[in-house]
């Protein structure tokens, strides 16, 4: 047994000062003063906040398209998730077309089994969508898959209105929830025609899918879920105009699920006026301040319901590859390993928000949308061990010479962090001892149940 003693125990209630028990890699037991047996091992967290593992439901690692190969791999990807507190990722496995969905989930579990560094989990993008398609969704729910993630853009990958509309109402009958990637196809590819005859290098990225493109599909995915009568998530939400159609659609009854990302919240469209702005192309793009104040504003006011981090990274040579025609650009950014202290940095530290909203964002939320609460996400008795100790006290600088990241760069390079992880418990094993890494690999497949919503 490990009894953890004098730590500040965070949940979404607020904060206790106490102790926990790790026993068989669950919390075992929670206290004001637990007694240890001599046999017990024990760590003093004076001064630091215990958090149950933050989950990040976004990240794409080891996956290729016609433009390039991410530079994180699961190894690497769920080595610096885990420096950085995460305990459990959940990325994107891909259909392919004309392929099913037990392939590509088997495809997914070769990529990630024996290297996995914190827990994962799949989402399940589905790109084609037809009666066998459909079939399959049962076997993806008992393989532990419960959300689905569509496209509306990226013409290899986005499904049309009807096929949205049908595989909202077939997953929603089976209680799994749908993500969906919200931007008009058809205006990004009409921008990006536009934008590519005036050569505006990689200002025209931001230019080919203004704030209006996001905005018409939300509204129009919200209003497709209002008609299927279903649940559904917006993904990686970064304009005013998209939050005020979710807004409306909360107004008339709704459930919608919103996640936003730390560079919605942190970052905004200058970057792509400096030279290396090639490493800020992600869709949706960075924004304007406006939008970005918005989000912000929104998540103080608990509009929002969860933080992931879409980390999809590449080098600054594969960003550059493309030259001068941004839509050869691959998008993504990378972000898994500094979501916690970028996002405690900039709202916990500055007093604008306090721990327990950050545990909710970060742990509780995504644990229930995903299916793995109480199991995770949660400091109870019988919860998984896997926790964070947090050092509120401690600072720094965070630069791409220190990450973890497989990359070259960082886009909060030089923004200086308070607070940071000191130790990590990965199934109630030590997996990050004082910040160093001492126990990789400890990783395993989530089969997840229902999203609690
Ligand atoms: O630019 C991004 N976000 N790349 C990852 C794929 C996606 O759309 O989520
Ligand atoms: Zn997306
Ligand atoms: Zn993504």
């Amino acid at each position: 047994m490990l009894v953890i003693q004098n730590g500040w125990l965070v949940t979404p209630q607020g904060a206790a000062f106490g102790d926990m028990a790790v026993d068989g890699g669950r919390i075992a037991a929670l206290g004001a003063r637990l007694s240890p047996a001599p046999q017990d091992d024990v760590l003093d967290a004076s001064g630091l906040w215990v958090f149950p593992g933050f989950i990040d439901a976004h990240t794409h690692f080891d996956m290729g398209n016609d433009l390039a190969h991410t530079a994180d791999d699961f190894e690497t990807g769920t080595r610096a998730a885990l420096m950085g507190g995460t305990t459990c990722v959940v990325d994107f496995a891909t259909q392919e077309r004309g392929g099913t969905l037990s392939d590509a989930l088997a495809q997914w579990h070769r990529k990630a089994q024996g290297r996995c560094s914190c827990h994962y989990a799949f989402h399940m993008a589905i790109t084609d969508w037809n009666e066998r398609t459909r079939a399959e969704l049962a076997d993806l729910l008992a393989a532990g898959v419960s959300t689905f993630k569509l496209y509306m853009a990226y013409d290899a990958l986005r499904v049309n209105d009807g096929e949205l509309y049908d595989v909202l109402v077939s997953t929603a009958r089976l209680g799994g929830l749908v993500g969906v990637h919200c931007e008009n196809g058809d205006l990004v590819n009409a921008g990006v025609r536009r934008e590519r005859q005036s050569d505006a290098g990689v200002q025209g990225h931001p230019r080919s899918r203004p704030a209006a493109v996001e905005a018409e599909a939300v509204e129009r995915l919200l209003r497709i879920a209002q008609v299927a009568d279903c649940p559904v998530k917006v993904v990686h939400l970064s304009t005013r105009e998209g939050l005020e159609a979710v807004r409306r659609a909360r107004g008339r009854g709704q459930c919608v699920r919103v996640e936003t990302c730390p560079q919605y919240l942190l970052l905004s469209d200058e970057r792509y006026r400096r030279p290396d702005g090639a490493n800020y192309v992600c869709s949706p793009p960075l924004r304007p301040a406006s939008d970005r104040e918005a989000l912000v504003k929104a998540l103080l006011e608990g509009e929002i319901d969860t933080i992931a981090t879409d980390h999809c990274s590449y080098t600054s040579a594969q960003k550059a590859a493309a030259g001068r025609d941004f839509s050869r650009i691959p998008n993504g950014l990378p972000g898994v390993e500094h979501r916690a202290v970028a996002m405690m940095s900039a709202f916990v530290a500055t007093g604008r928000m306090d721990a327990a909203a950050m545990c909710r964002l970060l742990s509780e939320n995504p644990a229930r949308e995903m299916g793995m609460y109480p199991c995770k996400g949660a400091l109870r008795v019988g919860s998984d061990a896997d926790v964070v100790l947090w050092d509120p006290n401690a600072a720094g600088v965070l630069t791409a010479q220190g990450q973890w990241q497989n990359t070259d760069y960082t886009p909060y390079e030089g923004l200086r962090v308070s607070g940071g992880v000191r130790h990590v418990l990965l199934g109630g094993r030590w997996a990050v001892r004082d910040g160093r890494l001492i126990a990789p690999n400890l990783g395993s497949y989530v089969a997840r149940r229902q999203p609690q919503l």
